[in-house]
C-alpha cells in the first residue's frame, strides 16, 4: 500500500571498534543490498530495552562509496539507548534500522567549489568526518575546528592526525582537560573563544564568504561556533547546522480557522488469529481537532503510530500523503526531494483542508 523512501537496511553486524573510553563505531554489512545516502545523513535505529521500544538517531561516520555503512555512538551520560549501543551492539546480530534522513549535507557541487569549515566537538564529529572523508581528492582542504577534553578522548584522532600528515586536512583542535599541555600550534589548551575562533578562520580562509560552514556538537558549543562566525559577518545561508539534542525552536503559530477535520488513514493492524499473527490494511476515518498535529490526533485515535523526538528532527514519524494539503512547521529531517515526493512528518502537520489523505508504512 505504502512506497517506502527510505530503506529499511542495513541490517547485519560486521564490526564494532572502540574509538575512545566511551565511543564505539558500529559497522554494518548490507549483503550487497544497495544503500544510498549522502554525507552528513543519518539512520534511526531502533531497540527494545528492558520491554520498551527506543529510537534514536545517529549520523554515519561512513562515506557514502565506502562498502559498509557505520555509524559512531557516544555513551550520554543517564541516556538508553546510549550505553544499550556501547554496551551491546556486539550481541545484536540482526538490526531494526531506517535509512537514511536529515537534510544536513554536503552537496557535492559546494564540496567541489567552495571552501569547507567543519566546527565540532564531541560525537559532533560523526557526520563532519563523513563530509570530510567523502571530500577526499578535491582541490580545496577543509578546516577542521575540534573540541575535545584530551587526544585520547577525540574520536577519530588517528585518522584526523593521518589526513593533517597527508595535507588532506586543516586541524584546529581544542583541549579542554587541565592536565592537556602542547606546544603545537593547531592546539588550544582550553576551551576555544570568541576571539580565537574568529582569528583562526580569517587566518585560514581568503574569502569567509564564499565558505561553506557546517556545525554539528554540543548544544553549547554550536552556539559559539555560530556567534564566532555572524561576527564575522558571514550569511546564515552559508551556515548549516545539525542538533543532536532537542531542537529549540520558537514557538510555530499554527494557524487555525477553529474546525476539526475528518482525515483518511490507511495503515496496517495486526491482529492474532489462533497465536498467528495476522496484518491488516485497515481505513480510518480520522477526527483531527483544530490545533492538533496528525501525530496526536492518530494516537488518540488508537492507530499505531511512531514517534521519537516530537519536534522535526528524527524523521521517524514519516508518512506519505496522498491527497489535500498540510501544513508542517518544522522539518530538520526530510530532504527537498522527499518533500516533492509527499512526505511529511506526522508530528509536525496540521490538515489545511477536508481532502487529506495519509498513508502509513
Ligand atoms: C540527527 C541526529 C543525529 C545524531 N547523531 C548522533 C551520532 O552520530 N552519535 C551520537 O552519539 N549521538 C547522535 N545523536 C544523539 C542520539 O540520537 C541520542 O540522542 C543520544 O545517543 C542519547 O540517547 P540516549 O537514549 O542515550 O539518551 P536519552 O535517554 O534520550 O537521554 C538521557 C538524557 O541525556 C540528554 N541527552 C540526550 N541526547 C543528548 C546528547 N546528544 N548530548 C547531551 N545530552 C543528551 C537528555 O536530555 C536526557 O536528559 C544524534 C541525534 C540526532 C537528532
Ligand atoms: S517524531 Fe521525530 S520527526 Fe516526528
Amino acid at each position: 500500500m505504502v512506497r517506502s523512501p527510505f530503506f529499511a537496511i542495513p541490517k547485519h553486524l560486521l564490526k564494532i571498534v572502540k574509538e575512545t573510553v566511551d565511543a564505539i563505531t558500529i559497522y554494518f554489512d548490507t549483503k550487497q543490498q544497495a544503500f544510498r545516502y549522502l554525507p552528513g545523513q543519518y539512520l534511526n535505529i531502533k531497540c527494545l530495552i528492558n520491554g520498551e521500544q527506543v529510537i534514536r538517531s545517529y549520523s554515519l561516520s561512513s562515506k557514502p562509496s565506502d562498502q559498509f555503512p557505520s555509524v559512531t555512538v557516544k555513551r550520554v551520560v543517564g541516556g538508553k539507548m546510549s550505553n544499550y549501543l556501547v554496551d551491546h551492539a556486539t550481541y545484536i546480530s540482526i538490526w531494526d534500522i531506517e535509512a537514511p534522513f536529515g537534510n544536513f549535507v554536503l552537496e557535492k557541487q559546494i564540496a567541489e567549489h567552495s571552501p569547507i569549515v567543519l566546527l565540532t566537538g564531541g560525537s559532533g564529529i560523526s557526520p563532519l568526518f563523513s563530509m570530510l572523508k567523502s571530500m577526499e581528492g578535491n582541490a580545496k582542504i577543509p578546516l577542521l575546528i575540534y573540541s575535545n577534553k584530551s587526544p585520547e578522548e577525540t574520536i577519530f584522532w588517528d585518522e584526523l592526525e593521518t589526513l593533517q600528515a597527508d595535507g588532506k586536512l586543516n586541524s584546529h583542535y581544542s583541549f579542554t582537560s587541565d592536565a592537556f599541555v602542547s606546544s603545537k600550534i593547531n592546539h588550544v589548551a582550553g576551551r576555544f573563544s570568541l576571539i580565537m575562533l574568529r582569528s583562526i578562520i580569517r587566518k585560514q580562509i581568503a574569502i569567509l564568504e564564499e565558505a561553506h560552514y557546517y556545525i554539528c556538537g554540543p548544544a553549547g558549543l554550536m552556539d559559539l561556533y555560530q556567534q564566532a562566525l555572524l561576527g564575522l559577518n558571514i550569511p546564515q545561508r552559508q551556515i548549516h547546522t545539525e542538533y543532536f539534542g532537542p531542537v529549540q525552536e520558537e514557538n510555530p503559530v499554527i494557524e487555525s480557522d477553529g474546525i476539526s477535520k475528518d482525515i483518511i488513514v490507511n495503515h496496517y493492524e495486526d491482529h492474532y488469529i489462533q497465536d498467528e499473527m495476522q496484518t491488516y490494511e485497515c481505513t480510518s476515518l480520522v477526527e483531527v481537532k483544530a490545533g492538533q498535529s496528525l501525530l496526536d490526533a492518530m494516537q488518540e485515535h488508537h492507530i499505531k503510530v511512531r514517534s521519537s523526538c516530537k519536534n522535526g528532527t528524527c524523521g521517524v514519524c514519516w508518512a506519505v500523503k496522498k491527497d489535500g494539503e498540510v501544513r508542517m512547521v518544522n522539518n530538520h529531517a526530510l530532504t527537498e526531494q522527499d518533500v516533492s515526493e509527499g512526505i511529511i512528518l506526522l508530528c509536525q502537520s496540521y490538515p489545511v483542508d477536508r481532502e487529506v489523505t495519509i498513508n502509513l508504512s
